[in-house]
């Protein structure tokens, strides 16, 4: 058994908020403690089924829910018997309430480094306005149609939708991503946009139910 400190520095250095830790060596849960508490969602493997109440107790099952733990869900599965293991189980927990709203390995946000290590400042953007439930005008002019999102056709969404990012972008800065694929067969630029709080406008979109993908 190791400290809780130390899978929580580790945690924190090497994955976000929302992300998924496995441990295939669960012991009593020391991993999957720190991962929860740190609003992630955890994964491990445990051979010995004795171990099964401590992981359940230092997890805090059936205990108040702790931070980030509303919602929280936990999956104890035991494996079928083969040759090899005898009653090897699998434990996942998952914080699902949690959105992953960026991959900041890929993101960042603010400012950036360039290749000769100097920071500057990445560039963001005013919304000015909102021409389609997935189509935003920037203060540079720029039209971007929101990457991977699809107006519903009933006008009530479409309305929802437009009003929905109107709340979200007034007198926020956003920044835009772009993928492989820049332009769409009708030559509108797809991207990805973000609030500096990252909050991620494609997802939420189709998360609240206003959009489809
Ligand atoms: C050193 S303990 C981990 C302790 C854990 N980090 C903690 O702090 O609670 C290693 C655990 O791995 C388990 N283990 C060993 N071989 C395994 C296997 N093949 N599959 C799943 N668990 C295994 C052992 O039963 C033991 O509980």
């Amino acid at each position: 058994m190791f400290p809780l400190e130390l899978p929580r520095r580790l945690i924190k250095m090497f994955s976000f908020y929302g992300d998924t830790v496995l441990d295939p060596f669960l012991g009593s849960g020391t991993t999957t403690k720190a991962a929860l508490d740190l609003g992630r969602n955890s994964i491990g493997y445990e051979i010995n089924k004795n171990f099964l109440s401590a992981i359940k107790s230092k997890i805090g099952i059936n205990q108040e829910p702790a931070l980030f733990r509303e919602n929280f869900d936990c999956e104890i599965i035991y494996q079928k018997n083969n040759n090899k293991t005898n009653g090897n189980k699998t434990i996942g927990f998952n914080n699902n309430h949690i959105e992953r709203l960026v991959d900041p390995k890929k993101f960042k946000f603010g400012t950036v480094i360039d290749m000769n290590g100097k920071q500057k400042k990445e560039d963001s953007y005013k919304v000015i306005s909102i021409s389609a439930p997935n189509e935003i005008v920037l203060d540079s002019g720029q039209k971007i149609r929101l990457l991977g999102v699809l107006p519903i056709e009933e006008e009530y969404y479409k309305k929802k939708a437009i009003s929905f990012l109107n709340n979200l972008t007034s007198g926020n800065k956003v920044f835009v991503k772009y993928d492989g694929q820049k332009f769409d067969n009708a030559k509108n630029l797809l991207a990805y946009v973000y609030l500096q709080n990252k909050t991620f406008l494609n997802a939420k979109l189709i998360k609240k139910g206003l959009t489809k993908m």
